[in-house]
């Protein structure tokens, strides 16, 4: 692991653990520590705007949550989406396994020397929300479409409880995992920003 940590900002509670450098991106492995559902929510509201300003690549955005029960996984989710302009209410897809939320194509302006652009908020289509805690067969993913969903460039997967579904499918995502401290506090460790 290469320690490179240029542009990360240092405080008490949000460090960066290192990162290695793929081409010309730098990919840190973050720690930081939250108060509140909230700072929770932030976090996941800054990591949605940087994946939405990144272009799609060939297949979806695949992001495993993973944390024992009540550490933030969904309360992520929530800042996540919101960040992306989805004002549904997010809930946990529990009963469901998935859910899926558009995103909207909301067009933002942007001051350029001399000028505005009209820019897109995002690239993505599609936010799908699964809950693999509840997937008890393999079967029940083929019902939900979950390969199609990994396939399509203008989706972001979500996935909690990333650790009990099959490896093969979270070969390239980005992982964040919780861990509970005490009432009200949680680390959360972000990789593959
Ligand atoms: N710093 C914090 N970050 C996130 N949630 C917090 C924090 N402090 C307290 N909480 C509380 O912890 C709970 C987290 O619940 P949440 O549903 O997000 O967990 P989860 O990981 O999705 O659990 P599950 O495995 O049951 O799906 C909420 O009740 C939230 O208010
Ligand atoms: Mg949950």
């Amino acid at each position: 692991m290469v320690n490179n940590t240029q542009n990360v900002r240092f405080t008490k509670s949000n460090i960066c653990l290192g990162g290695i450098s793929v081409g010309r991106r730098y990919i840190a492995l973050m720690r930081y520590q939250t108060k509140s559902p909230r700072e929770t929510q932030q976090i996941a509201g800054r990591l949605a705007k940087k994946i939405a300003r990144q272009k799609p690549g060939k297949e979806a955005v695949v992001v495993g949550l993973i944390g024992d029960l009540g550490a933030g996984k969904t309360t992520f989710v929530q800042g996540f989406a919101r960040a992306l302009g989805i004002r549904r209410r997010m809930v946990s897809p529990t009963f469901t396994i998935m859910r899926r939320y558009r995103i909207p194509r909301r067009r933002i302006k942007k001051r350029a020397p001399g000028s505005y652009y009209q820019l897109p908020i995002s690239y993505y289509q599609h936010l799908v929300h699964v809950d693999a805690y509840r997937v008890h067969k393999p079967s029940e993913l083929k019902v939900i479409k979950f390969e199609s969903w990994l396939r399509d460039p203008a989706a972001i997967v979500l996935v909690e409880w990333a650790d009990l579904i099959e490896k093969k499918y979270l070969h390239r995502a980005r992982i964040v995992r919780f861990r509970h401290q005490k009432e009200g506090l949680r680390e959360v460790v972000v990789r593959g920003f």
